[in-house]
């Protein structure tokens, strides 16, 4: 039996990379991974509803249907579990879309969970998991969110204990690049490939609860990211002076973030990116992939 009536609304994190190496292309034409995830309070938000039919209507950007992941998870768990209800779903976008912050993937993930519950279906994680996948290769790690160390093409995880919270600068300079995730990861060059020592070093030490530091972070997209997004290396320098601190990127980018000492930092921070003419927002880590509000 179903077991809520009520709508529901559900925040949908999004993360980001504190380390990202690529370790090479595998035989399937995806990439092995080593990445350090991390989930951030920036959120989009999902409120389901009960409803015949399955539908979902965007706020805050136009998605594509095809492109929208949530519909996908929709359809995948309905068609896997013989589920014979449907879903209103209406998806507010605050996370930058395709943007390297995974706000597709956390959506999809919550609208996994979220109907999972509505309908009834009671499907364990790991069962939840291998849908997951299907719909992209980060999707697994927003069913649990918080701190992972993500391996294989991003379906291997191993989730570590709860970071210290800290405080962060997201910076978002928008794009127009087509199938993005692809183009990056078939730019990549030999030189830009890792061993995964950095990322298992950074998981080693979050596992003694030690404090993350700027040196920890690294990601093999930034050469290329360089060069595929018009304008990024400038906005990339520009950030970092005005902000007097290094910034990384998210994912294969064009994000970019910024550690703080503290909310005021961060604050002080993003105003003064905020100048570049890009969203640039204040964030702190969270132990979550997605809450019911
Ligand atoms: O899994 P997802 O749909 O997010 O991946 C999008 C594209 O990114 C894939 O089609 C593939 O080209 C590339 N990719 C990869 N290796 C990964 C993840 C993604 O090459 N581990």
């Amino acid at each position: 039996m179903a077991e809520a009536a009520s709508p529901r609304v559900y925040r949908c994190y999004a993360k980001v990379n504190l380390t990202l190496e690529v370790l090479g292309r595998r035989a399937d034409g995806y990439h092995e991974l080593a990445s350090l995830v991390q989930t951030v309070s920036l959120a989009d938000t999902l409120r389901v509803a009960p409803a015949e039919a399955i539908s979902c209507t965007v706020g805050g950007l136009s998605l594509l249907e095809e492109e929208n992941l949530v519909l996908r998870a929709a359809s995948l768990l309905q068609a896997h579990t013989g589920a014979p209800a449907g879903a209103a779903l209406t998806l507010g976008k605050r996370v930058p879309a395709a943007a390297g912050l995974g706000g597709g993937s956390s959506d999809a993930a919550a609208a996994l969970v979220a109907l999972n519950r509505l309908w009834g279906t009671r499907l364990p994680m790991r069962r939840l998991a291998d849908l997951a996948v299907r719909l992209g290769s980060d999707v697994p790690f927003f069913l649990r969110g918080g701190t992972a160390l993500m391996r294989g093409r991003g379906e291997q995880l191993d989730w570590l204990p709860p970071m210290p919270p800290r405080w962060l600068v997201v910076l978002a300079p928008p794009h127009a690049l087509p199938r993005k995730t692809a183009a990056l990861f078939g730019a990549l060059a030999p030189t830009d490939l890792g061993d995964g020592a950095r990322t298992l070093a950074l998981a080693e030490r979050l596992q003694r609860r030690v404090p993350l530091r700027e040196l920890d972070l690294v990601n093999g997209f930034a050469r290329v990211a360089r060069g595929a997004f018009p304008r990024l290396a400038e906005a990339w320098e520009t950030a970092e002076r005005l902000a007097g601190r290094p910034f990384h990127l998210s994912g294969a980018g064009p994000a970019l973030f910024a550690l703080a000492d503290n909310a005021e930092d961060a604050r002080q921070v993003a105003r003064r990116v905020r100048t570049l003419g890009f969203p640039a927002r204040v964030a702190r880590t969270v132990r979550r992939g997605h809450a019911a509000e």
